[in-house]
């Protein structure tokens, strides 16, 4: 049993992976601070099957407050893994606030580096993003193409400046990591500000789809607990390795059009999608498309579930929470 600290534990992903874990036999020590870019009620939902759970404890904190904050509010106990998950995530909002998202996303990176640095804790997964490859036109995007002026959100520049400072802990402190570049993760509990979530909605009440550009940008949506297996795997991984300085694509290798998209949440909610075709949207990239052989090559990173039944999935999952049955 390895104990592990998991930030951004209310999160989407974050309460998928705390459930894991401890499925896996670890101790999950949760930090948050139940950011207010969505409802706290709905993340305090997401942890409640964690909640109960004899090894799970968590902490509200806030990266931002300092590593002294983090001294004074984490308990003492020792802690084999971080897997730092927590984030401002979303492109659009970083645009408009990009002050808001370096300060939490590269700061609190920071404070945490310095935390795990202080106790003596020399293992890190950093949820990196796809966003970092921009509209880099080699793909499928592999995590070597040179990323210096890739970036065009400040989200993007976000993510990318916390691989580099993974890069220099490493360098530094001989610290071992691994960044791992998510791909557009949908399914039960998602983000209400993603796509397929506002789609779900805006299709159940009658209303047209926004479709940013000509429809034919696309993503490589990953479905969560095709992305949470690979952070597990991930975390074995670096408790069970030296020396460790990887940078992988969590993604699902099938990009997707948005058009394809807008079809394919229709068919799952029976609803005849009807579209309001709007400009692009500032910061919005292309396309996303992962390589995925160095994480499966590494890790043994499998992607399992198709577009379809990760969709379901999703519905089935909105359906219960609107009934208040989770
Ligand atoms: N969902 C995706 O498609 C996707 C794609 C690429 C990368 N990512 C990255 O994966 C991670 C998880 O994303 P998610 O979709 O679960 O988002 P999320 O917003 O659901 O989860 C992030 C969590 O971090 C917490 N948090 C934010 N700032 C914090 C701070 N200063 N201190 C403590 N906690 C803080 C939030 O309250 C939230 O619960 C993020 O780092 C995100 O950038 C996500």
């Amino acid at each position: 049993m390895a104990s592990i600290l998991l930030t951004g534990c209310a999160g989407f992903i974050g309460s998928h992976l705390a459930e894991r874990l401890l499925h896996d036999g670890h101790r999950v020590i949760g930090l948050d601070n139940f950011d207010p870019f969505y409802d706290r009620i709905l993340k305090e939902r997401n942890l409640a099957a964690c909640q109960t759970h004899p090894r799970f404890s968590f902490h509200e904190i806030d990266l931002r407050h300092g590593t002294d904050a983090l001294v004074d509010a984490l308990p003492a106990d020792p802690v084999d893994v971080v897997v730092h998950l927590a984030a401002k995530a979303g492109v659009g909002p970083s645009v408009r606030e990009p002050a808001a998202y370096l300060e939490n996303n590269v700061l609190g990176t920071a404070h945490l580096l310095e935390w795990m640095r202080g106790r003596d804790i020399g293992k890190l997964f950093f949820a990196s993003s796809s966003s970092v490859y921009g509209n880099t036109r080699e793909q499928p995007f592999r995590e070597d193409l040179p990323l210096l002026s890739s970036c065009i959100s400040p989200y993007a520049a976000s993510k990318l400046s916390g691989e580099q400072l993974t890069a220099t802990y490493h360098h530094l402190y001989g610290f071992n990591v691994l960044n791992a570049r998510f791909f557009t993760v949908y399914g039960p509990r998602q983000r209400p500000d993603l796509a397929i979530h506002k789609f779900v909605r805006l299709l159940r009440a009658g209303e047209a789809i926004p479709v940013f550009g000509d429809g034919s940008t696309a993503r490589d949506y990953t479905f969560v607990l095709d992305t949470v297996d690979g952070i597990a795997r991930g975390v074995d991984y670096l408790l069970t390795h030296e020396g460790v300085y990887e940078t992988l694509n969590l993604g699902n290798e099938q990009p997707v059009a948005l058009l394809e998209l807008v079809a394919a949440v229709g068919r799952a909610v029976y609803v005849e999608p009807r579209l309001e075709f709007r400009p692009m949207q500032p910061g919005d990239v292309d396309v996303t498309y992962a390589d995925i052989s160095r994480a499966r090559q590494l890790l043994g990173y499998a992607p399992q579930t198709s577009l379809a039944d990760g969709l379901t999935a999703f519905v089935d999952w909105l359906d219960a929470s609107e009934q208040n049955l989770l």
